[in-house]
């Protein structure tokens, strides 16, 4: 029977064009790349405009030289999780190192590091929202502050993409002990921004914390890649910050920095931090380099490249969705590397999305429930690594399909 019913959901999902679709990777994270899919009747060099690779440090030389020294000091795995054995001295320094980049913003900081961001957004949700707490959640939060929020037991109230006032409303009429702010820094699918000196006040006003999910604002906005928050001077300290390790610092893990009492409570209650073999050390080894370089003058070059691609992206993107305004397009409030450009229907964004590959750009068609539904896109990513000719060969390939589709 259960076999029989998978069969038939996944008919439906076929039937409402959701099916997934495996590629495989045949050569290192770029910006150009061979891939296959899954049955190997495509096998090409593509040019990748969709991974989160921002600054092109997957495959910079001297963090690939630190991951090897890392693996020559440290070895394979860490053996068992933090509070067992496997907490090493390079996790311990990775944590100080990103404590004291944000003593600044966050002062009086702790940082506890997780092996992956989507651990540690259900590591924050489920253990703040314990008690009597409610949670305020921006509606297009990513899926996994969602599946925190699902998990724990507070009272959850949803509001409408960065609409403050409604947040404020729903705030006033709360009750509860304790008040939890949740929302990406920068939207993952649209890549606008959350306006945390908004935030921030609202926090203040009606004693609130907030929970700013930064995995694509860190190392790619503020000119020492700190950040959503890097600019935000005015903060008023009732902030929770997770940062992931594996976009823009070009590895993997994530990282929660926040008063010393909240960090204390986590590194005693949250299970995915308990329960879990803690990650390879020689990662958190290269992450040192990573960070060296991401906060330095180079992070400071690729990001000052990388935000002129946006520009020229951006134009070339206007241009053409006013010249073909009878289809339809419009693009994203974007405001960093994530560009969003909405077809609307599901069909339309596997279509463009499948001519781009016959083209050789590789670009995911974005559907539901990932996107709300009426809003498929294709979602454009930017790394430091692309050039002003990549974008260009893009824009042509993607004339010649939205003519078609006009
Ligand atoms: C906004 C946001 N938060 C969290 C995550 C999860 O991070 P990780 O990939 O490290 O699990 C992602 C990843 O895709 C993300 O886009």
């Amino acid at each position: 029977m259960l076999i029989k019913k998978l069969q038939d959901r996944m008919n439906v999902l076929a039937q409402s064009n959701m099916l997934r679709q495996k590629w495989i990777a045949q050569s290192r994270t770029g910006t150009h790349q061979l891939i296959n899919n899954a049955d190997h009747s495509v096998s090409a060099k593509h040019t990748l405009f969709c991974s989160n690779d921002y600054l092109g440090f997957a495959s910079h030389p001297d963090i690939l030289d630190a991951l090897k020294e890392g693996i020559e000091i440290w070895g394979g795995g860490s053996g068992a999780s933090h509070l067992i054995s496997g907490h090493m001295a390079p996790h311990e320094q990775l944590e100080m190192m990103l404590s004291r980049l944000f003593s600044q913003i966050i002062p009086d900081n702790r940082c506890l590091t997780f092996s992956t961001g989507y651990m540690a957004n259900l590591a924050v949700m489920t253990v703040l929202g314990e008690g009597d707490c409610e949670v305020f959640s921006d509606e297009l939060n990513h899926a996994s502050l969602i599946d925190g929020i699902r998990l724990c037991k507070s009272k959850v109230n949803i509001y409408k993409h960065r609409d403050y006032e409604a947040l404020e409303s729903m705030l006033k009429k709360n009750t509860s002990d304790i008040r939890l702010i949740v929302t990406d820094g920068v939207f993952s699918m649209d890549g606008d921004q959350a306006d945390l000196s908004v935030l921030s006040d609202l926090a203040v006003k009606y004693d609130a914390w907030i929970i700013v999910d930064d995995a694509h604002g860190y190392g790619v906005l503020g000119k020492k890649g700190l950040g959503s928050l890097e600019n935000e001077k005015e903060l008023s300290g009732r902030i929770i910050l997770v940062g992931t390790l594996g976009k823009a610092a070009g590895l993997s893990g994530a990282f929660v920095i926040a008063n010393q009492t909240i960090i204390d409570y986590l590194f005693q209650r949250a299970r995915s931090y308990v329960y879990t073999t803690a990650a390879l050390p020689a990662i958190s080894f290269a992450l040192l380099t990573s960070l060296k370089l991401m906060h330095g003058n180079e992070g400071v070059r690729r990001r000052n490249h990388l935000r002129s691609l946006e520009g020229h992206l951006r134009q070339g993107l206007s241009g053409m969705v006013s010249a073909q305004s009878n289809v339809g397009l419009h693009i994203t409030k974007s405001s960093s590397p994530i560009q969003g450009l909405v077809v609307g229907d599901v069909l339309s964004a596997i279509d463009l999305s499948s001519g781009l590959l016959e083209l050789g750009f590789r670009v995911p068609a974005i559907r539901p429930p990932t996107v709300p539904s009426g809003t498929s896109r294709i979602r454009l990513t930017l790394s430091a690594d692309h050039t002003v000719n990549d974008i260009d060969r893009l824009m042509d390939a993607l004339h010649i399909l939205v003519n078609k589709l006009a």
